[in-house]
């Protein structure tokens, strides 16, 4: 299938574009860079630079192209600035993701994939996750992509767009042969931060809490391996093949790792010790995150290839040791 991928330039989109190449489909990059990057797209997919709610540029590639399908990456996904900068995220997040779904249907393409996120369910009523928890957004991020959830919904209903939003937990790792990894200016992700102490690009790496009700009294998050989230993605084509069809889905592991526990990690695979600060707690964070998958699972034959902690950061050592600056942009 021709599949246009928007943010396709990005840490989540370009693991992705990778992923439907070898799953067979032909897919087509759309990008401002603004946080992409060039070094992230793979040479032989087309690629179309410009913004997503640029209704003019957009109508051209989707016609251009015959795309059949739009897989939407391009989000603004920093928690804190979202708080700060509430503006920056609703423009991009919610208005030009309107105009973006508002063109595809004026060119007739009815076939979206939508990257969501657990920050939907703001602090969970209950663990591990499943897609009926409540959704309750604690921070301007989350409310964002909530947002683009309903709006789905509604055209869904109205105009019969199909969709799938994939609500992910704590996306990590980097392609197994190292090529394209993650690369965030500035980076705030935990795994990327802790390398970058591991090989004295930085002081050492601050634990946010260290008095939460958990067993070792740091977070528990559930890292996903991010080739792991693609093939969700493109799972889900199938299903969409039916007017007005609406799927939402938790994508994690399942099983949740403490911050100590991903240093402990970090120091097996590089095989150097971590410099570590007991910081105080980070305003906004939930003490626990993990998530259950057997929708993913028993809907879309979902498997989690990356089923450790170890085999993820294995592959982000990978990327990091070979890209000590990124992709150099
Ligand atoms: N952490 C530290 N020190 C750091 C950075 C992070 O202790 O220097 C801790 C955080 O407190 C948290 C865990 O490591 O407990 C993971 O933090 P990240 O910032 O890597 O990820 P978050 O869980 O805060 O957020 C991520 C994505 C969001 C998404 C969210 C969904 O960055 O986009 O998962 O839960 F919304």
């Amino acid at each position: 299938m021709k599949v246009l991928v928007v943010g396709g330039a990005g840490y989540i989109g370009s693991h992705c574009v990778r992923q439907l190449i070898a799953a067979g489909h032909e897919p087509v990059v759309l990008d401002n860079l603004v946080y992409g990057h060039r070094g992230a797209l793979t040479p032989e997919v087309p690629f179309y630079e410009g913004d997503l709610g640029d209704k003019t540029f957009v109508r051209s590639v989707l016609d251009g192209e015959s795309i059949e399908l739009v897989m939407h990456f391009a989000a603004y996904c920093y928690v804190g600035e979202s708080v700060t900068a509430p503006f920056k995220y609703y423009e991009n997040n919610v208005v030009a993701t309107l105009r973006l779904l508002e063109t595809m249907h004026e060119a007739g393409v009815s076939k979206f994939v939508f990257s969501s996120t657990c920050a939907t369910y703001g602090v969970p009523e209950s663990l591990p996750m499943t897609e009926d928890l409540p959704q309750a957004p604690i921070n301007p991020y989350g409310q964002t992509k909530l947002d683009v959830e309903n709006i789905l919904k509604a055209l869904s209903h109205a105009h019969g767009l199909s969709f799938a939003a994939f609500r992910y937990f704590n996306a990590a790792g980097a392609s197994v042969d190292g090529v394209i990894g993650e690369d965030h200016k500035p980076e705030t992700h935990l795994i990327p931060l802790i390398v970058d102490a591991a090989v004295g690009k930085r002081a050492n790496i601050k634990i946010f809490g260290t008095d939460y009700d958990t067993p070792d009294g740091t977070c528990l998050r559930d890292y996903v391996h991010v080739d792991d989230l693609s093939r969700a993605h493109i799972a889900v084509f199938d299903k969409l093949d039916k007017p007005g069809q609406s799927f939402f889905y938790n994508l994690g592991t399942g099983t949740p790792n403490s911050v100590r526990e991903v240093i402990s990690a970090v120091e097996r695979i590089t095989g150097k010790t971590v410099p570590v600060i007991e910081d105080e707690r980070r305003p906004g964070d939930p003490p626990a995150l993990f998530a259950d998958s057997t929708k993913a699972k028993t809907e879309l034959g979902w498997t989690v290839e990356f089923d450790t902690i170890d085999k993820i950061v294995e592959s982000a050592w990978r990327w990091h040791s070979s890209h000590p600056n990124g992709y150099g942009d």
